[in-house]
């Protein structure tokens, strides 16, 4: 293949560490005149404009935006493919609300050419949004899970998706069996992991709608395949957490319930952890494990307010996660905003530059990826986004009033939408184009 070389030139900002760890000054790296330089789908350079220019062949493609911010892709931690078509289920919280809505829309998933034309909705409103690598649910059929890996191999996507294992307390239409689970599982795996930039996600829905054979099943995949990811939910809801508790009586809460099942890795993905302890923050850290911040969920379905500081004070990983359909937005700049005010609700506050960090070098930690996204670093790959200054009358007209980075992040997080995501580039191909 001959080197494809091209270069962006903008204001462009990245997260290189935890503000909570380092100090805000110290965790992004800004450049009011930036240029980004991309060959064969990876960052091979980022600096100012004024001194990098000079270093590159006269003849290079510079493409200049102007009033917009380059910023890494977005990395959402825990979505539904197959709840695109109920986000804005009316009147229920968790437990009804799957019963009422979420499993009669996911019945359909059965239905190939369902799963096909869905799945090209999903990616579409993902990269409209500018998330570029998402943790995805699939629905239990296998079939949804491949025709989301297929969409997204089309692109050169980094994506990451399993099948829901759910073999009880579910409609019949909708269970597997233990045994079913593993092996159409293992199935997608062979197939799916690791090929290009996909991976492999065991996913057991959460911890009442798996068997004990089941759960005991989805460890044993853990160990069989290296760096397969896990995902699921936990204490997201409070009558949810009491089920648990009734359902897995021998264990010591819901935690345990995973732990117990050898569920808790580096790659594992835990969405809400609302009502999480201490405790069980502490051994999620222990664990390498991460929690999926889901705000609009939580304020959606009523759930309750992340503690935050308490993860931070544990060195809790955590990302972001829109949790569509229980989250009612694909845009991680609205999913901020709330998050925003999550905290303020609590009496805390969520810096912007706290807010990048959660939507791309968090998002790539708590996914073990931060070699890869989540920054503008060379030699990582190219999934970035160009957001645009002026793309409401509001947002040009306030952002005009702006005196710093931090006030124009800020807003960019609180008026932002799909609308301000102009472009957004996967393995340095534009793959959205307002
Ligand atoms: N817990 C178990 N399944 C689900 C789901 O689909 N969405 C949410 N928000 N929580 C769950
Ligand atoms: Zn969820």
């Amino acid at each position: 293949m001959p080197l494809t070389r091209k270069a962006y030139r903008a204001a462009i900002l990245h997260s290189i560490a935890d503000p909570a760890e380092v100090g805000i000054e110290a965790s992004y790296e800004y450049f009011e005149d930036g240029l980004l330089v991309v060959d064969n789908g990876q960052i091979s350079a980022l600096g100012h404009a004024s001194e990098l220019l000079a270093s590159l062949p006269a003849d290079i493609e510079i493409t200049h935006y102007q009033d917009a911010l380059i910023t890494p892709g977005f990395i959402d931690t825990h979505i539904h493919l197959p709840q695109t078509g109920m986000v804005g289920a009316y009147g229920e919280q968790l437990l009804d609300w799957l019963n009422t809505y979420t499993f009669p829309c996911e019945s359909q998933f059965a239905d190939q050419a369902h799963a096909e034309e869905v799945a090209g909705i999903f990616i579409k409103e993902l990269l409209r949004n500018g998330t570029t690598t998402a943790l995805v649910f699939g629905s239990v059929h296998p079939q949804s899970v491949n025709a989301f890996f297929e969409a997204a191999q089309k692109l050169d996507l980094r994506m990451i998706a399993g099948k829901v294992m759910m073999d009880r307390n579910a409609p019949d239409y909708l269970t597997d069996t233990a045994e079913s689970s593993y092996l159409e599982s293992k199935a997608l795996i062979e197939r799916w992991h690791g090929k290009g930039r996909l991976h492999y996600a065991v996913t057991p829905r959460f911890a009442p709608t798996s068997t004990p054979e089941q759960l005991t099943l989805a460890g044993q995949l853990l160990g069989e395949y290296p760096d397969l990811y896990m995902q699921t939910h936990i204490s997201e809801n409070l009558q949810e957490v009491e089920w648990v508790k009734e359902l897995f009586p021998e264990r010591k809460g819901y935690l345990d319930v995973y732990d117990h099942y050898q569920l808790l890795s580096e790659r594992s993905v835990f969405a809400h952890g609302v009502h999480l302890c201490d405790d069980e923050c502490a051994r999620l850290a222990q664990t390498g494990s991460a929690v999926a911040f889901c705000p609009t969920s939580n304020l959606f379905l009523g759930s309750g307010l992340f503690n935050l500081p308490m993860a931070e004070k544990h060195k809790l990983n955590v990302g972001l996660g829109t949790d569509v359909g229980g989250g009612t937005s694909f845009s991680l700049l609205q999913t901020l905003n709330e998050a925003y005010k999550v905290m303020q609700l609590q009496g805390a506050r969520l810096s912007p530059f706290k807010s990048l960090y959660l939507a791309t070098l968090g998002g790539a930690r708590a996914l073990r990826l931060e070699e890869r996204i989540g920054t503008l670093q060379p030699g990582t790959d190219a999934d970035f986004l160009v957001l645009d200054y002026n793309a409401t009358p509001l947002l040009s007209y306030r952002l005009k009033q702006s005196k710093s980075i931090a006030e124009t992040l800020f807003v960019l997080m609180t008026l932002g939408d799909d609308r301000t995501v102009a472009q957004t580039y996967a393995a340095g191909n534009l793959v959205h184009q307002r």
